[in-house]
């Protein structure tokens, strides 16, 4: 298809998602994350994360438990940090959910043995040129395991085709572009492994050697292998634009994923959508996240630097401690 959004739209409308049906989704995410939903005419249940931003799978069994009119629910294995998929598929079977997994970060990533995107019905990934695997240009694709679901997403990405000059469905514009589809598939995708094992590496670096008392390094939970799409960390919310200001003036690329949780982009205003108990869990990691560059072409120098940098931040002088 030819976005992740697309991916994720057209991968919920296939498996029924319409209007007014609810959809569990974290508060953290890329807007794409909500916008599928949203453009369905269907209603984001948000649910809050736990400490290392991903949705918190307590918060949403609690809330399965208190609304068994939901159906859906829209899990994001951020970062490149697998869900639990083993509680994700509980969960999908207790309360006979349909799940479509956002793996748009998660390429490569894993649970106990387990792929991202094998739980759900239906998942998705982007290609976006920043992803783990991306084309030169807007790109994505829809996983399933299931022929008859894969035929319909043919048809829903080409107008609803299903024959020659014959519409069953109505369906999107959202063909993958074939010079996009040649560079994500013969370019890109025999270099991904190579690529993902270096921003490993450059993860374990940084755990290894960031060691400044006031930046905290998220983790990632035990038996999750992640594909390590960013490197996100957290400082006290007082301090993050100091920090960023820090890492700007000594020429590190910090990022942020994201400042702002979901439910309270502008664009939500209007829009149909619930927040269960507050997000308070969400909305503080949104206020003190702050990402490290782990792009796989850093060199081994650029990657001590960062460190150095990270270390020698002291924001009592926010001068060079050492
Ligand atoms: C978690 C997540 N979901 C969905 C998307 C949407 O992908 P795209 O930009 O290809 O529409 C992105 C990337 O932007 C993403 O990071």
């Amino acid at each position: 298809v030819a976005s992740g959004l697309d991916a994720l739209e057209i991968s919920l409308k296939i498996l029924g998602c319409g209007p007014g049906d609810r959809v569990l989704v974290s508060p953290i995410s890329a807007f794409a994350t909500a916008l599928a939903v949203v453009r369905l005419g269907a209603i984001p249940v948000f649910v809050d994360s736990d400490a290392s931003g991903s949705m918190s799978l307590d918060a949403a069994e609690e809330v399965l438990r208190a609304r068994p009119e939901i159906r859906f629910m829209l899990p994001v294995h951020l970062y490149g940090n697998s869900l639990d998929l083993e509680r994700l598929e509980r969960l999908r079977d207790g309360f006979g959910l349909v799940v479509v997994e956002d793996c748009a970060q998660s390429v490569l990533a894993s649970y106990r043995g387990k792929p991202t995107g094998s739980v759900g019905q239906m998942a998705a990934t982007s290609f976006y040129p920043t992803k783990n695997l991306g084309a030169l240009g807007d790109a994505g694709a829809i996983l399933t395991g299931d022929p008859e679901k894969a035929k319909l997403a043919r048809a829903y990405r080409d107008y609803g085709k299903t024959g020659e000059y014959e519409h069953s469905y109505i369906g999107y514009n959202s063909r993958l572009d074939e010079l996009q589809a040649a560079i994500v598939r013969r370019a890109h995708l025999p270099r991904l492994a190579k690529w993902v094992e270096r921003r490993r590496a450059i993860a374990a670096a940084y755990e290894a050697g960031i060691r400044s008392p006031h930046i905290r390094i998220c983790s990632v939970a035990a038996g999750s292998v992640s594909s390590r799409h960013l490197f996100p960390a957290t400082v006290a919310p007082a301090l993050k634009r100091q920090f960023m200001e820090w890492l700007r003036s000594r020429g590190v690329g910090g990022g942020e994923h994201y400042p702002m949780p979901l439910m309270d982009q502008p664009a939500m205003r209007n829009v149909a959508c619930e927040t269960m108990g507050g997000c308070a869990t969400a909305r503080e990691f949104c206020r003190s996240q702050v990402s490290l560059p782990v792009h796989p072409y850093l060199s081994e120098e650029q990657i001590a630097y960062v460190v150095d940098v990270c270390n020698a931040w002291d924001p009592q002088s926010h001068k060079e401690s050492t």
